[in-house]
């Protein structure tokens, strides 16, 4: 995909009014310019956790030796390595995303994994029907301009009882006192270090107010549920991580 680049804001991309055309563009040259930084930001940011968010996640595809998996805005590939560990050297793990510069920056993980990558958008995948025995995205749902046609395409995509997952932040719990605690700390995190760390490292200071804005804003539990049921999946289950900040959701495309 040729990326141009865009005159919009890492926050005036989030309104409603922006054309989906128009964000993707913004958002793939947004990470084209964070690739090379992005892996070490991760860690810092999260303190690690992003790895075992992932592994987790991973889990859920319910993914045995041999099997096929598609990774779906694999960025530099940390979710696609998971999906590997799950299904073993005779299985087939396929890892796509729009932005070249994170595709370049995952190369050696991509080869090191002997892991297929292809440079596709999450809304129009490249794949025939029933190709994978699970789809996944982590933390790449809330980026896509259009995020229902992502996970009907996730759908389309893999075999019948095959499993969708979406790993992504979501909105922090707030029904005991620690959780409260947590999400607290967390607001004031995302509204001071986030920002001034993400924009230092990674030189792109706008990358990191969309962040935290985009996480704010992105949908709740209900929503995602809702999104995944129109995009045809059913059996749909929700599992909170780290106090809600982080949510796993799974979806079933019907037999
Ligand atoms: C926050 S990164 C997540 C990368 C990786 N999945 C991980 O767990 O670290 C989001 C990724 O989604 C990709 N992305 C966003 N919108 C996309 C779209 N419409 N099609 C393909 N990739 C997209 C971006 O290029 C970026 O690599």
């Amino acid at each position: 995909m040729s990326v141009e680049k865009t005159n919009l804001s890492g926050i005036r991309v989030l309104d409603q009014s922006v054309e989906p055309s128009e964000k993707a563009r913004y958002v793939a040259d947004m990470f084209d310019a964070i690739a090379p930084r992005y892996d070490l930001l991760n860690s810092v940011l999260s303190v690690r956790l992003d790895r075992g968010w992932r592994k987790f996640a991973a889990r859920c595809a319910a993914l045995t030796i041999g099997d096929t998996a598609l990774d779906v805005c694999s960025g530099t590939g940390d979710f696609a390595r998971e999906l590997r560990n799950r299904v073993g050297s005779s299985g087939k793990v396929t890892a796509s995303d729009f932005s070249s510069g994170m595709l370049e920056s995952g190369r050696a993980k991509f080869a090191a994994d002997n892991i297929s990558v292809v440079q596709a958008d999450a809304t129009n995948l490249p794949f025939p029907d029933r190709e994978f025995d699970a789809a996944v995205v982590g933390f790449g749902l809330r980026n896509v301009a259009v995020p229902v046609k992502a996970l009907s395409e996730m759908c389309r995509v893999v075999k019948p009882m095959g499993r969708v997952v979406c790993l992504e932040f979501s909105h922090p719990r707030e029904d005991e006192p620690l959780s409260r605690l947590f999400k607290s700390a967390f607001g004031l995190f995302s509204k001071t270090i986030l920002p001034t760390v993400g924009g230092l490292i990674s030189g792109r200071p706008e990358a990191y107010t969309y962040l935290p804005e985009s996480m704010a804003r992105w949908k709740t539990r209900d929503e995602i549920t809702e999104m995944m049921r129109q995009a045809g999946l059913v059996d749909i289950r929700t599992r909170d991580l780290t106090f809600g900040l982080v949510c796993v959701h799974v979806g079933v495309r019907p037999a």
